[in-house]
């Protein structure tokens, strides 16, 4: 970073925006092995939500990968370096007064630790899916499992690399066994307690 670049502050802030959208911003972060139900979960989570009338945006592993992030791979420090980009971006989007529902692997506390420290206290909300190895892998909805036991695909989380499970997640879901419904309005309801979003956002979809 150079000392010639200095910081330009908007007149439009993120509180006006929040003002306008009548809900705060926020970051919520799907952490999981590949086939827990990140992306399903958090596109299931934007629908409620844009239905409702927030602003709303996914951003997505795989479909980062194939943009911002095209010339990363999926070694430890390529890894770090598509969760600090993606991290960056998410916070780009919180100043947007955007609730961010953001699916990535994120195998490593330290990298989920970092993306915490790059947004305002409170504003990251990070959320476990945890379904097992096992029924990630018999799920195996992309055949990359099967990729990763035959040695086609290297460094594969659960399988040739590794996935720290979040210890004090702020919501830990079994996406295993817990159905995609319940999972929404588990994450709707914790949105409601940190304040994201008011206590009279309705439980179902509009009629
Ligand atoms: S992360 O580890 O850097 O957070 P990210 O969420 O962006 O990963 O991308 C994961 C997606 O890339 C998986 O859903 C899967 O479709 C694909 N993928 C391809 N190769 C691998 C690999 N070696 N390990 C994990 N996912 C992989």
């Amino acid at each position: 970073m150079t000392d010639n670049v200095v910081w330009h502050h908007a007149t439009v802030t993120r509180q006006r925006r929040e003002e306008l959208h009548g809900h705060k911003g926020s970051v919520v972060w799907f952490t999981g092995l590949s086939g827990s139900g990140k992306s399903t979960l958090a596109h299931a989570v934007e629908e409620m939500l844009y239905l409702h009338g927030c602003r709303t945006f996914v951003l997505d592993g795989d479909n980062v990968r194939h943009g911002l992030n095209r010339d990363l791979g999926f070694s430890i420090e390529d890894r770090d370096e598509n969760l600090r980009r993606v991290g960056e971006t998410a916070k780009l989007f919180l100043e947007a007064g955007t609730i961010v529902l953001a699916a990535f692997i994120s195998p490593l506390k330290r990298e989920r630790a970092m993306i915490r420290t790059l947004m305002p206290h409170g504003d990251f909300l990070e959320i476990h899916c945890g379904a097992p190895v096992e029924v990630c892998e018999q799920r195996d909805p992309k055949g990359l499992y099967r990729k990763a036991r035959s040695g086609e695909i290297k460094e594969f989380t659960g399988v040739s690399s590794p996935y720290e499970v979040p210890l004090k997640p702020d919501l830990a879901i079994n996406t295993g066994e817990v159905s995609l419904d319940v999972s929404v309005q588990q994450v709707i309801q914790m949105l409601k307690c940190r304040g994201v979003i008011g206590f009279n956002f309705p439980d179902g979809e509009p009629s």
